[in-house]
C-alpha cells in the first residue's frame, strides 16, 4: 500500500486496535438544519476531543470546524439529491478530489443505493471517485445508503452492497448494523463500520448494537444521530468509545454513560 494511502487510513482506523470512533455529522446535504444539527459548528465542537474522525461536508467544514483541530476528516463527496426531491439515490460526485486534497482530508465518502432507481450511477460514481482517488492516495468510503429503502435492511442486501462497494475498491465501508452481521463483515475484504441509523428508543439499544457489531467484526462504528441528539451527547460517545477501544460490554458502557451523564 502506498504511504500516503496507509497513512491516512492509519489516522482513521487507530494503529493500537485497528478501530475507529467515526463521528456522521454530514447530515445536512440531503436532509438540511436536522434536528439539533441547526448550528453545526455548536453541535460538533464538544465532541471533536471524542471522535477518531470526522465525517461531514466541505461546507460546514470550511464554516463550523475550526482550522486548528487535528481531527482526521472523512469528507462526504457525494449528493445532489434532497428529503423532499423525487429519488433520493440520484446522487452525483459533488466536490473534486483537488479540493479534497485542498482541504487536507483523510478519505471522501460516497453513498452507494444498490437495488435503487439509480443504482448504476451511483456505482459508477464510486468506481470513478476511487480511480480519481487512487492518483492522491486517498482513501474511498462508501457508505450502503438505504434512503427509502430501510425495509431492506438485512444481511442478504447489506451484504450485496458490502461485497460490491468493496469490489470496485472501496477501502471502508459503512453500512447498518443488522442480524447475521458476521455474514456481511465476512463477505466483505475491508473494514467495515456501522452507522447508528435514526435515533433508537434507549442508550443501551445503542450500546447493544454497537457491542454486536465489534462483536461481529466491524471496525468501529461512523454514528450520528444517536450521539449528538441525545441530551448527554458526551456521554454517549465516551460509552461508544470504551466499546470500540476497550471492549467494553453494553452494561460497562451503559455505567460509563451514566456516571458520565450525571457530571
Ligand atoms: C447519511 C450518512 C450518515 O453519516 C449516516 O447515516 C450516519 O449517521 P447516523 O448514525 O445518524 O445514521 O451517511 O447518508
Amino acid at each position: 500500500m502506498d504511504w500516503g494511502l496507509e497513512n491516512r487510513l492509519k489516522r482513521i482506523f487507530k494503529p493500537q486496535d485497528g478501530r475507529t470512533v467515526m463521528l456522521a455529522v454530514d447530515h445536512g446535504y440531503f436532509l438540511g438544519p436536522v434536528s439539533k444539527l441547526e448550528e453545526p459548528g455548536k453541535t460538533i465542537e464538544p465532541l471533536i476531543p471524542y471522535a477518531d474522525s470526522l465525517m461531514l461536508t466541505r461546507g460546514v467544514l470550511r464554516n463550523c470546524v475550526d482550522a486548528k483541530y487535528d481531527v482526521p476528516i472523512v469528507l462526504r463527496v457525494s449528493g445532489g439529491n434532497s428529503i423532499v426531491g423525487k429519488d433520493l439515490s440520484n446522487e452525483g460526485i459533488t466536490v473534486s478530489m483537488q479540493d479534497a486534497v485542498r482541504l487536507n482530508v483523510c478519505a471522501v465518502a460516497l453513498s452507494i443505493y444498490v437495488g435503487a432507481e439509480y443504482e448504476h450511477q451511483t456505482l459508477t460514481n464510486l468506481a470513478k471517485l476511487i480511480d480519481e482517488a487512487q492518483n492522491y492516495g486517498m482513501p474511498v468510503l462508501a457508505v450502503t445508503a438505504v434512503g427509502k429503502e430501510l425495509e431492506k435492511r438485512d444481511a442478504k442486501y447489506l451484504g450485496l452492497s458490502c461485497r460490491i462497494a468493496a469490489e470496485l475498491g472501496a477501502q471502508i465501508v459503512k453500512t447498518y448494523y443488522c442480524d447475521d452481521f458476521e455474514k456481511i463483515v465476512k463477505s466483505c475484504p475491508v473494514p467495515v463500520v456501522i452507522a447508528g441509523g435514526p435515533k433508537l428508543k434507549t442508550e443501551t439499544d445503542v450500546f447493544q448494537m454497537a457491542y454486536n457489531a465489534i462483536d461481529c467484526g466491524a471496525k468501529g462504528v461512523d454514528m450520528g444521530r444517536n450521539i449528538w441528539q441525545s441530551e448527554w451527547p458526551i456521554a454517549m460517545i465516551s460509552a461508544i468509545r470504551s466499546i470500540v477501544h476497550a471492549g467494553a460490554s453494553a452494561e460497562k458502557a451503559f455505567g460509563i454513560f451514566s456516571e458520565l451523564k450525571n457530571k
